[in-house]
């Protein structure tokens, strides 16, 4: 056999609805052993055979994950990268924004967004989310963009998408590129597409815990523009263009061929887990609105489904609700405690306590439910349970 030919036999799978997970006095917060179990023939074999091909870096493997990937977002290109920090930073650097820069996103997500947009020399302008999607709010973009905005870039949280159609028509007219941060959001639909797919540029995560996640860091880039691929693809690669030949500064940003083939092996079945994964949010949304109406569940826009990278609710007294739910054997977590404008770090941009009141009053209530597709009925009942009992005290 070829170097670069993938020694691998597809086996048939167990059908999702044959797993039946062992009920144990912990739940898992996200379970990625019963997953592991399901495919574990599948996942070995895709692991063995990078094993013995020994193309550990940009092997095989990298190059039938990246065409797969492009083809489930929709876009001409995807580039593998080392993670979807790597993805948001590699973005910008191809985008050429820099010092004196102002990239326009969310206070309300994880540090990763902000970060990568000031270790890029640019300044985060924030704009204030939407409550009930919990995505930057559109009609608040226009009026934070200046002559030195040289993107947006929102971020589809907790698993929905951002308002794509509302974003991109005010890119559009000012001439912006948009890079979607859909690091919790790979495999959501809006509006007949999909997340990733619906902007100048979609960056994902493949961190375990994401709805397709490697094991280990990994991430990737998609965009339909030619130009800016090849430039993200040289950049992922100390910017060099051809063996030793660097015309612009890069990074060391590949995805490792191993995470790639754990990556392809999960794919086979990652159309029925993100089935799964709205099923289950569907139905925690469903018994809680029938039984606990103090709590908010999540919403989703017209035409938008979730991948509930987070299934994550609002709830009075949240930290009273948190221990509460600890003692009952619930594990939860809080996505995220603090917007980024009053993180210590970005101090210097001279944001203050009560800029953002939407994205501080979530940050003050939301709490984030066990969420796998392999969440049992029965757990998901006993999670119900346990935040009846923690909210009504
Ligand atoms: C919104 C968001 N952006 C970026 C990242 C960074 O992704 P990674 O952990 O793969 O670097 C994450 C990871 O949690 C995230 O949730």
């Amino acid at each position: 056999m070829g170097q670069n030919r993938i020694a691998y036999s597809p086996v048939s799978i167990q059908p999702l609805s044959a797993i039946r997970n062992p009920l144990s006095a912990l739940m898992d917060f996200i379970d990625l052993k019963t997953q592991y179990r399901r495919i574990q023939p599948q996942m070995n074999e895709r692991i063995q055979a990078v094993l013995n091909h020994g193309q550990f870096i940009l092997g095989a493997e990298h190059g039938e994950l990246e065409k797969r990937l492009a083809l489930y977002a929709g876009v001409k290109h995807c580039i593998g990268a080392a993670s979807g920090t790597d993805t948001l930073l590699i973005a910008l650097m191809a985008l050429n924004i820099g010092p004196g820069d102002e990239v326009i996103t969310t206070p309300f997500t994880f540090i990763a967004t902000g970060e990568m947009i000031a270790l890029a020399g640019a300044r985060c302008v924030f704009v204030d989310i939407d409550p009930v999607t919990y995505n930057i709010d559109p009609k608040k973009i226009e009026r934070a963009i200046t002559p030195r905005t040289k993107a947006i870039m929102p971020v589809s949280l907790y698993g929905q998408c951002a308002d794509f159609d509302a974003i991109n028509a005010i890119a559009r007219k000012h001439n912006l590129p948009v890079i979607e941060d859909g690091a919790q959001s790979f495999g959501a639909s809006y509006r007949g597409k999909r997340s990733c797919g619906v902007s100048t540029i979609g960056s994902a995560s493949f961190f375990p815990s994401k709805p397709l996640g490697a094991y280990g860091d990994g991430g990737a880039l998609f965009t339909d523009d030619d130009t800016l691929a090849k430039l993200m693809s040289e950049i992922r690669v100390h910017g060099q263009d051809r063996r030793y030949h660097h015309p612009r500064l890069g990074l060391n940003g590949r995805l490792d061929t191993l995470q790639a083939a754990v990556l392809l092996a999960k794919l086979d079945i990652f159309d029925d887990e993100v089935a799964a994964r709205g099923r289950i949010g569907g139905r925690y949304s469903q018994l809680i609105n029938a039984t606990i109406p103090q709590v908010t569940t999540p919403r989703l826009s017209d035409g938008c489904t979730s991948v509930y990278a987070q299934y994550t609710i609002e709830v009075p007294h949240r930290n009273d609700v948190e221990v509460a739910m600890k003692s009952r054997g619930i594990p939860t977590a809080v996505h995220y405690p603090i917007p980024l404008h009053l993180q210590p770090v970005f101090a210097g941009l001279g944001y203050r306590a009560g800029d953002f009141p939407i994205a501080e009053k979530a940050g003050g209530c939301v709490l984030s439910l066990p969420m796998h597709p392999y969440l049992s009925e029965a757990d998901q009942d006993k999670v119900v349970q346990a935040l009846k009992e923690a909210v009504s005290g």
